[in-house]
């Protein structure tokens, strides 16, 4: 029996392009030179798409893929996925939740923590053999202070259980209240950052919260806050970000995603008070595994005309 095609528009590790290579004929769009020609001969044999959750899918694949029928996500957010035409279109949609919210959430007290406390400033200052001349100056403190939290689905709730471990007072904002959760809802990403000392950014990427975090949030977190995002560049108005890192009417921040990835504004590397992380939440051994497993087995199921595991409603 012949292989099922599969598109891929980004490469996965080695060993595990070996087990997707075993079960498909994969399509490997970023080795081509002109994809858009590749895709005019090929695209009509391929009925799926394996992606990653920073690549998503071109619009401009679409027209070009006449028989696509499932976009399997390696990640959780699908905010470069056009979810519209995949709706018009019958295209089902997979990603990889659950299975990365600790690491993310992992990642996010990381940060809170390595800006707080200065953590890669104070390693580059004891390497460069400054400590003989006089300590480091004094920082803020971390725990006990008010955690903001954008965002209570999986993570949000995740990094809320890690800040309570550092007696921080915890409130959040989203578009719905979370009865579930014990913490206080507020109405407004501003109104957030008024009651913030560090304000995490955990809600999905897309147009709905597209600089969210603008000047006048940024304004009320204030010169003692700090800003912390494991969400997506697009949540924080960037400019209105480095303008305020910059003219420090900000503590900091630390972030994990940003505009134009992996090609980051440069305006970033001038500043101290900063910590930039290279966009790596579930970048852990166990985790990436745990996606890919469900990459993997959402085409296997879609193939064999099995329900799929982890269906995006
Ligand atoms: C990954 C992510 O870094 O889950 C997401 O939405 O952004 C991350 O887990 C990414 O998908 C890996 O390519």
């Amino acid at each position: 029996m012949s292989k099922p095609h599969v598109l891929l528009p980004g490469n996965y590790r080695p060993e595990e392009m070996m087990q997707l290579e075993a079960h498909f004929k994969l399509h490997k769009l970023w080795e081509q030179e002109y994809p858009k020609d590749y895709l005019k001969t090929h695209g009509k044999d391929i009925t799926a798409i394996a992606t990653r959750g920073d690549l998503g899918v071109k619009r401009d694949l679409f027209d070009l893929l006449p028989n696509l029928q499932l976009i399997s996500v390696y990640g959780v957010g699908l905010d470069a996925i056009d979810l519209a035409t995949c709706r018009a279109r019958g295209i089902k949609v997979t990603n990889t939740p659950n299975v990365l919210s600790e690491d993310v959430a992992d990642l996010a007290l990381a940060l809170m923590l390595a800006i707080a406390r200065h953590i890669p400033q104070t390693d580059a200052f004891t390497r460069a053999g400054k400590w003989p001349a006089g300590p480091y100056p004094l920082l803020a403190r971390m725990n006990t202070k008010r955690l903001g939290i954008l965002g209570m689905g999986a993570i949000g709730q995740a990094i809320a259980k890690r800040a309570s471990g550092f007696a921080m007072p915890i409130s959040y904002y989203a578009r719905n209240a979370n009865a579930a959760v014990p913490y206080q809802h507020v109405a407004s990403a501003t109104e957030l950052a008024r009651n913030s000392d560090y304000l995490v950014a955990i809600v999905p990427g897309g147009s709905a919260t597209e600089k969210l975090v603008n000047a006048e949030v940024l304004a009320a977190l204030g010169p003692k806050g700090y800003f912390i995002n494991v969400a997506r560049g697009s949540v924080a108005d960037e400019e209105a970000l480095l303008a305020a890192l910059e003219g420090k009417t900000i503590a900091g921040a630390a972030l994990d995603v940003f505009y134009n990835e992996p090609n980051i504004n440069p305006r970033f590397f001038n500043l101290n008070n900063v910590v930039l992380h290279p966009h790596g939440g579930s970048g852990t051994v166990e985790t990436r595994a745990a996606m890919f497993d469900l990459v993997k087995n959402n085409l296997s199921a879609f193939f064999a005309g099995n329900a799929l595991l982890t269906p995006v409603s």
